[in-house]
């Protein structure tokens, strides 16, 4: 997208995010896209665009917490779009879903990620996504067929560290954190601790957590990708509170499935995240990082 962007470029949003929604209308210049979604008695959805002229492009901005439903209306959009004449639609994802079913872990499992990645490499031509979860999967190209590009939200996070946490210990909880953890610690020039975890269900883990006796720090700071069930979460506050510092939790994507959000307040923590999805506990904005990648990227 050009620097400035143009208004050929309609915005079309299938959730709330105010703060990312307006600053990329504004900053990328971009137009107002009018998206009505219709649901019938029976649960199946009608999508109805605004008028069009003078578009020739668009973006989709829509997180995919919950996406079952999102993906449907997702290709239900793309479909009207490009039957309303739109040429291009990219797809900016800030939370991208389906991304930690990235292997066969059972016998007869499905690799949910790859067949996600297909299916919406059908119906965009281009996605944009934030610190999508790569593990087995080492990079996104390798599963999706249209152009790709995430954003960090790694900087982001670290400003915010530096202005509100002095002296912190940061800690991620497992070993698929040490990609993020050990950067952030260094841009930060403070202590951490990548740990190991097991997982036993969909919200049950074990964390173990070394001594932290010799490491010099007042506040401890769990540093994840995802807060989901919150088992991880909550795992290591458990293990964490003997040491009898403030303990903060800040994870760039809050699904908080279920009573997840409860159940951390209930432990006494603070948890902070990025506004990848809209939740009380945003603090971080991810709004620059994706504007500078957009205008940086031509897809
Ligand atoms: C997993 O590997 C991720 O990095 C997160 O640790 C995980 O998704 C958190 O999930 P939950 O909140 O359900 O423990």
């Amino acid at each position: 997208m050009k620097k400035g962007g143009h208004l050929k470029t309609g915005l079309f949003t299938l959730e709330e995010n105010p703060i990312v929604e307006e600053s990329l209308l504004r900053q990328l210049r971009l137009q107002r896209g009018g998206c009505h979604l219709h649901r019938f008695p029976d649960g199946e959805t009608l999508i109805q665009v605004a008028a069009t002229e003078g578009m020739e492009e668009a973006i989709v901005l829509c997180s995919l917490k919950r996406p079952n439903e999102k993906i449907v209306n997702l290709i239900l959009l793309s479909e009207t779009l490009r039957d309303a004449g739109i040429k291009k639609i990219g797809l900016v994802a800030p939370y991208l879903a389906y991304m930690r079913q990235d292997t066969s872990f059972h016998q007869g499992e499905g690799i949910s990620a790859k067949y996600i990645a297909t299916l919406l490499s059908t119906y965009f031509d281009w996605l944009l996504t934030v610190d999508p979860h790569l593990h087995r999967i080492h990079a996104l190209k390798d599963v999706y067929k249209i152009p790709v590009r995430s954003v960090s939200a790694m900087p982001a996070v670290v400003a915010w560290i530096q202005k509100h946490i002095p002296a912190p210990l940061l800690i991620g909880p497992d070993s698929e954190s040490e990609q993020w953890i050990q950067k952030v610690a260094e841009m930060l020039a403070v202590p951490y601790a990548a740990l190991k975890k097991q997982r036993f269900g969909d919200s049950t883990v074990a964390i173990s957590v070394p001594d932290l006796g010799n490491f010099t720090y007042q506040h401890i700071v769990i540093l994840d990708d995802i807060i989901s069930s919150a088992g991880t979460m909550l795992a290591l506050i458990e293990k964490l509170k003997p040491y009898k510092k403030p303990i903060s939790c800040i994870a760039v994507h809050g699904i908080f499935a279920n009573a997840a959000f409860e159940r951390l307040q209930q432990a006494g923590v603070t948890v902070i995240t990025v506004n990848t999805i809209l939740h009380p506990t945003n603090q971080i904005d991810i709004s620059p990082g994706i504007i500078a990648e957009l205008q940086s990227w031509n897809p």
